[in-house]
């Protein structure tokens, strides 16, 4: 490891494990006869290199010498460090500071410039990447079968992930990203847990979760009764504690949203009873109270998924309504935010909606559904349906039929961009006769719209997750029929 020390507020790192770019010969060779001005050869702990006490201007060059057409660079732009890494020593520490920044210039994996904030990396720039294709990296062995996962950061502890998990026994798992995959960090008592959801509050860290305690009990013991539960990271205990309780109705799906600094989150109630015609529930954050409150009402058939989203000033939110009581066939709804709560803006036909997925490819705005299925007049339901894309016609200020995919049984949309390209994948839940069957990763192709790429193999999938961690992307599915998850690098080129 060569370390080359030069002023203590900026610092320019290569990622570990690429072929380092010497970027400090850019100013010390231009006239090797005599040391730039600052600048003095020191030897700590066996590591020979450069000292620079005080930055000089003749130590400047333009960015343009390092990477033509580059205009994110900030208009003055210091090196401090830096920085090469073996790939048989990539344990480096770096301090960190609160006025120091790094660069990161990576032209292997994932071509492209990011910036540290002392805790990630952000992109800045990334070139050229490309799917290549998917490798299996990790079968996690579930306590019990997972309705919903959900990927999520923390600062200073890294990537996790919440499983909702069906049993009461043995509750919900938290897991903790590690260079072997996903490790149990933290058990949470669940009961029916339905689904989980992160947000944050200022720089706090909170999950909620979705609890069904109405499910069927044939032994007659006493059913615990739906309920929510919102969990605080604890910095200290670096653990999730108990917040706060909150009534809900077979709750699907929780949401989280910002509006004017106040946080919001809304709960898709499913059902009570066999009652689905029923309200879902809006709460904001009572900042002197430390709680949420009820903030508005919204009537919802058989609620399945809450979607946020924002285009331009507007504030949207989508709900998924699967079924009335009658029909799958009903209307799902967009609304937006006017004054202090949500009108109804649009409403679009769909059947047994479960999930609407809001993404922005280069400035047009979509929304896709996931239509689960079909009552047919017999009474029997057909699942191999189309789930479709909306596109937002900023004209006449609606969304309109965009393209038109068949799915089976669709519970779930991810959407996600590596580099320049886009996709979308669906978990596919079951073909009318079997949970095992194929969930379709799709790859936008512009006037063709989405294409299918690459099948999948899952059993009863009931979501899926995209994350990046270090530069590499994954996608991670659960099944609502197995005890299983398994997680997938994408590889690019
Ligand atoms: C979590 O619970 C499982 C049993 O369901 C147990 O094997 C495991 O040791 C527990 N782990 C932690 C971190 O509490
Ligand atoms: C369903 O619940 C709502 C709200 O509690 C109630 O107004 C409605 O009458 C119920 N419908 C049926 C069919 O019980
Ligand atoms: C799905 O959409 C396509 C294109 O709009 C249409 O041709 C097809 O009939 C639809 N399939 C079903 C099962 O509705």
């Amino acid at each position: 490891m060569s370390l080359l020390i030069v002023s203590p507020f900026v610092v320019l790192v290569l990622c570990p494990g690429v072929v380092p770019l010497d970027l400090l010969s850019f100013v010390l060779e231009r006239d090797t006869s005599r040391l730039v001005p600052g600048v003095h050869l020191d030897q700590a702990e066996g590591v020979r290199g450069l000292r620079f006490s005080s930055p000089h201007l003749s130590m400047s060059f333009p960015s343009s010498d390092l990477l033509p057409d580059c205009h994110l660079f900030p208009q003055q732009f210091s090196m401090v460090v830096t920085l090469s890494v073996t790939r048989s020593n990539p344990q480096v520490k770096y301090k960190y500071t609160d006025r120091l920044f790094c660069f990161c210039f990576d032209f292997s994996m994932n071509k492209g410039l990011y910036l540290c904030d002392g805790s990630q990396w952000i992109t800045m720039l990334q070139d050229h990447q490309r799917l290549d294709y998917i490798l299996e990296q990790q079968v996690l062995t579930t306590s019990s079968e997972t309705n919903d996962i959900e990927v999520f950061q923390i600062a200073g502890v890294g990537v996790m992930a919440a499983l909702a998990q069906r049993s009461p026994a043995s509750g919900s798992a938290v897991y903790l990203w590690t260079r072997s995959g996903f490790q149990l960090y933290q058990n949470i008592s669940t009961h029916g847990a339905l689904a989980w959801r992160h947000f944050r509050i200022g720089k706090r860290s909170y999950l909620v979760v979705s609890n069904f305690g109405g499910g069927a009990d044939t032994s007659g013991a006493e059913v615990e009764p739906d309920s929510s539960v919102i969990y605080k990271w604890s910095r200290k205990r670096r653990r999730f504690v108990h917040l706060q309780t909150l009534h809900t109705h077979c709750a699907r799906d929780w949401e989280a949203f910002s509006i004017n600094q106040h946080t919001y989150l809304a709960v898709a109630n499913h059902r009570t009873g066999n009652n689905h015609t029923i309200d879902s529930l809006i709460y904001k954050w009572n900042r002197l109270a430390k709680a949420f409150e009820v903030h508005q009402r919204l009537p919802t058939s058989g609620a399945y998924d809450w979607e946020f989203f924002t285009v331009g000033p507007y504030n949207l939110l989508v709900v998924a309504n699967a079924f009335d009581g009658v029909t799958t066939s009903v209307d799902s709804v967009i609304y937006v935010w006017v004054n202090d709560g949500f009108q109804v803006f649009q409403t679009i036909k769909t059947y047994c909606a479960t999930d609407w997925e809001m993404f922005q490819i280069g400035g047009r705005v979509f929304l896709v559904v996931a239509n689960g299925h079909r009552l047919a007049d017999s009474g029997h339901g057909r699942y191999a349906i189309n789930s479709t894309i909306y596109e937002l016609d900023m004209h006449a200020r609606m969304f309109v039929r965009f393209q038109d995919i068949t799915t089976y049984s669709a519970v779930d949309w991810e959407f996600f961009s590596l580099g320049e390209e886009h996709f979308l994948v669906v978990a596919n839940s079951f073909s009318g006769e079997s949970y095992s069957l194929n969930s379709i990763l799709y790859r936008w192709q512009g006037y063709e719209g989405f294409v299918p790429v690459h099948f999948l193999p899952t059993i009863g999938c009931s979501d899926w997750e995209f994350f990046t961690w270090k530069g590499e992307s994954y996608l991670m599915y659960s099944s609502a029929k197995a005890p299983l998850s398994k997680v997938f690098k994408l590889k690019t080129y």
